[in-house]
């Protein structure tokens, strides 16, 4: 049995909040963070909405393009560095939300590479044949955990949600192959202390090398060629890390995701939600070959192609 992704949503919240206004609020200029970012503007959640409700509205969309129940998920994970609370998880309060009575549910800690990481433990219980529909989320309220006053962070994420869900489909489609890795030894340049601390460099050093890296693996790993990718969706965190993937594969600009410049870097929600966005605006297409490829804290990275359509 393969296992592929079968109905993906996402919700972002409306308040935006423009390089122009960050320059009231820190040293910094939106010449600067669109040369160096390709970032334009970012959306912040309100106070009242914490990561679980961004969660549970891009979840509803999901299970709807799905066109399965709550009721039918075997699994939640979700993937994020900002819960509600240490514990219980946003999965469990997403659980109970959605009410997915019969759903085993937990987080994923992986950072930016979260939502890869749940995809791919996803595609282990399907295929294995123990579950049959894993609804996996990404999502991030990271302007709870920004020093306002840091512009070396600050200029750089945003918030949201984006959610697939993850089921049985055809042979020949759904994930084909992946890639998920860690070095821990690179944790010092991206963590959390009280607020979000960042070597800016170091990590820029690192997702350079490991995007294009990864995006090529998973393609080898299927015995097909760099040629033969349809779409690529590398995690939004800066289009300059983001254009060296793409090059590393030769792909063209216009099959590459780009919402870098309207939402920042929302971390693990970025993938998924710009893979919904994509399905939604029709860039992804039934039979394409889609890269997905994401780096973040841990350090973590992770890659899968697949086969789109059920
Ligand atoms: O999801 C994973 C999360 N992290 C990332 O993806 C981050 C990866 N790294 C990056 O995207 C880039 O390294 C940054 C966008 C963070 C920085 O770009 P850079 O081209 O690597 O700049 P830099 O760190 O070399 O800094 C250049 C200068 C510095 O000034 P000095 O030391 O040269 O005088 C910074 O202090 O830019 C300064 N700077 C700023 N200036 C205006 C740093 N942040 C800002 C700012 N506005 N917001």
């Amino acid at each position: 049995m393969n296992a592929g992704i079968i109905g993906t949503g996402h919700y972002v919240p409306e308040n935006v909040l423009t390089n122009k206004e960050l320059e009231k609020m820190v040293d910094t200029s939106d010449e600067w963070i669109r040369t160096r970012t390709g970032i334009e503007e970012r959306r912040i959640a309100e106070d009242d909405m914490d990561t679980s409700d961004m969660a549970l509205l891009a979840a509803n969309k999901a299970l709807d393009n799905a066109g399965i129940s709550a009721e039918d998920l075997d699994m939640i994970l979700v993937a994020t560095v900002t819960p509600d609370q240490p514990f219980p998880s946003v999965a469990c309060m997403l659980q109970d939300q959605l009410g997915a009575k019969k759903a085993a549910a937990m987080d994923v800690s992986a950072a930016c590479s979260g939502f890869m990481y749940g995809l791919v433990t996803a595609k282990q219980f399907i295929e294995g044949g123990s579950y049959r529909h894993v609804l996996v989320v990404g999502v991030e309220k990271l302007s709870k955990i920004v020093d306002w006053e840091d512009r070396n962070t600050c200029v750089l994420f945003g918030d949201g949600a984006g959610a697939a869900v993850v089921g049985p489909v055809q042979e020949g489609k759904g994930i084909l192959s992946f890639e998920l890795g860690a070095d821990g030894s690179g944790g010092k340049h991206l963590y959390q202390d009280e607020y979000v601390v960042m070597n800016g460099r170091e990590v820029f050093k690192f997702a350079v090398r490991q995007m294009g890296e990864s995006a090529v693996n998973v393609i080898d790993k299927i015995g097909l060629k760099k040629e033969d990718v349809d779409y690529l969706i590398p995690h939004q965190a800066n289009i300059r890390i983001m254009e060296v993937a793409r090059e590393r594969l030769g792909i063209d600009r216009e099959k590459m995701s780009m919402s870098v410049h309207k939402y920042g870097n929302t971390s693990a929600a970025s993938i998924p939600i710009a893979l919904s966005e994509d399905v939604e605006n029709g860039k992804i297409k039934d039979g394409d070959l889609v890269v997905l490829v994401g780096f973040g804290g841990g350090l973590t990275w992770g890659a899968v192609a697949l086969r789109w359509g059920k």
